[in-house]
Order: structure tokens, then C-alpha cells, then sequence
């Protein structure tokens, strides 16, 4: 069981993701509820965790939200589909209890099905890497709350490396964008809804644009998700009163802090400050 200390202060809401893709959901988040502060924790020394098994990723998002925990954060949203699909659902109903119960943490897909009501043929493309997709979280959260919707789903594991190299444009990046939304229209060619489901995704969202040329939707999580914790914040007074106000965000990586500021920048726009921590 977790040992750290509980303070009664409030503190940052804290962002967990696996490297740098979350960084896509802060930005939205920041723009929308810019009078917060936020913790960013991404585990880059040991991303990409859409390649590995449903027990390393849960023991590796927990380490994560023990960390932001012990940092006061009252709040913390995985913004990684991999963590939310594979740890969410077991740490909330199993493991803060035991680290603290007036605590929570929320994750991505919950907000993004929601949003998928805007469907008109409730024939829904679901894109993500092979640990979302295999975890099938995607569709069952679908059944749950739009039942009867047909969903297909693809996993892209070579969008995250791309996006991780900096290959958003050109050649390669189209070749590998076009092979899977190829793969999609095939298996699906009546889709009308298109769910990116991975934070990373956004950053092809052209030449993804340009594949599906019109014929579906594209759906990008960050606006949904920060929607959806504006929403939240609202609704849980008790959960708000103890989030810090001061318009900060603070970095933390687990990898080497000069790497985390290169890529941070491509997906910021802006240079951060990032301190160095391990969580393991
Ligand atoms: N950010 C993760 C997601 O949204 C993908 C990156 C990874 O594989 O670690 O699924």
C-alpha cells in the first residue's frame, strides 16, 4: 500500500502519460480551464506503452499515480489511451482505495465514446495502438452507452514512432497513414466517425485528413476530454475546492530532461521547463 503523505492543500491536477502524447490533451485542457495548475508526469523512459502487455502497463500507470499522489494532486487524468484501457478501470475500483479513497482519477475514452453520440449512422472507426485496441475498451465502452452501434477498429503501431521521430510529414509518414486508413475503409467502408484514439494521433491529423479525404468525421480527443473535465470540476465541488489556481503547468519526465524539451516542441509549441524523476 502507498505510504506517502496526504496533504489537506490543494494542489495541481495532475496529467500522466506514458511520454509526450498526453502533451496534446494538456494543451486543450490548458485553454480551456487555463486558471488551474497542472502536474505533467510522462513516463518516457519506458514509452511507448501501447506494445506492452496489459500487466506492465497497469503496474506502470499505477507506479505513475502514486507519484502524482504523493505530489498532492487530488486529481489525475491519465491522458494515454493505452493506460486508460489497460489500468484505469482496476485502479479505481481496486487500488485507491487502499491509496487514498477522496482521491480520483479519470481517464480518456469514457469522454470520447460520449462524444461519439454525434453519429449519424452509429458506424464508428476506432484508431489506436495495438495495447487499445487489444484491450477492446473501445468497444465495450461503445456497447455500454450507445448500443447497437457497429465499431471497427485498426491498431496503427507505427504512428506513434513517426510522431516520436518527428516524420509527421512526407513519404513515410503518408505511406504508413494511408495503409491504415485503408485498412479501415475496407474492413468499414460505410464509416461516418473516425475516434483517435491515441494522443499522439493528432499530430497526423493531416495527411490523416487527406486519406479520408471527406468520407467520415475525425474525432480528436483533446476539446472532448477538457470538456469533459470542465464538466467534472463542476459537478464535484468537493474535488475542485482542492485544485490549485495559478495558471502553472510543471513538468516532470522519468527520461532524460533535453530530450522531453525537443519534443515537447513539437507537440507544445512552446519550450518547457522539465525536471527529471524516477518513479519506479
Ligand atoms: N499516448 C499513448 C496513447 O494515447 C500512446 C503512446 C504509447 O504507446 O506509449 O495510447
Amino acid at each position: 500500500m502507498w505510504t506517502g503523505s496526504i496533504s489537506n492543500e490543494s494542489a495541481p491536477i495532475g496529467v500522466f502519460d506514458s511520454g509526450y502524447g498526453g502533451l496534446t490533451i494538456l494543451k486543450s485542457i490548458r485553454a480551456q480551464l487555463p486558471d488551474y495548475d497542472y502536474l505533467y508526469l510522462g513516463d518516457n523512459a519506458r514509452a511507448p506503452y501501447g506494445t506492452r502487455s496489459f500487466d506492465v502497463i497497469y503496474r506502470f500507470t499505477l507506479d505513475g499515480v502514486r507519484e502524482l499522489f504523493a505530489r498532492g494532486c487530488r486529481l489525475v487524468i491519465l491522458a494515454c489511451n493505452t493506460a486508460s484501457a489497460k489500468a484505469l478501470r482496476t485502479i479505481q475500483q481496486r487500488d485507491l482505495a487502499g491509496l487514498d479513497p477522496s482521491r480520483r482519477v479519470l481517464g480518456v475514452i469514457r469522454p470520447t465514446v460520449e462524444a461519439l453520440s454525434q453519429s449519424r449512422t452509429g458506424n464508428v472507426g476506432v484508431l489506436g495502438t495495438p495495447g487499445t485496441i487489444a484491450s477492446r475498451s473501445y468497444e465495450m465502452e461503445i456497447e455500454k452507452l450507445h448500443p447497437g452501434f457497429k465499431t471497427t477498429t485498426v491498431a496503427c503501431p507505427l504512428w506513434v514512432p513517426l510522431v516520436e521521430n518527428n516524420e509527421t510529414t512526407g513519404d513515410g509518414a503518408k505511406f504508413f497513414v494511408d495503409k491504415y486508413i485503408g485498412r479501415l475503409f475496407e474492413a468499414a467502408p460505410d464509416v461516418d466517425t473516425i475516434v483517435l484514439g491515441c494522443t499522439h494521433y493528432p499530430l497526423l491529423l493531416p495527411l490523416i485528413e487527406e486519406a479520408v479525404g471527406g468520407r467520415a468525421r475525425i474525432l480528436t480527443q483533446g476539446e472532448i476530454v477538457a470538456r469533459s473535465l470542465a464538466d467534472y470540476l463542476s459537478r464535484h465541488p468537493e474535488i475542485d475546492s482542492r485544485c490549485s489556481r495559478g495558471g502553472s503547468a510543471t513538468y516532470l519526465t522519468t527520461e532524460n530532461p533535453e530530450k522531453f524539451v525537443g519534443l515537447a516542441r513539437i507537440f507544445l509549441d512552446e519550450d518547457v521547463t522539465v525536471n527529471h524523476i524516477d518513479i519506479n
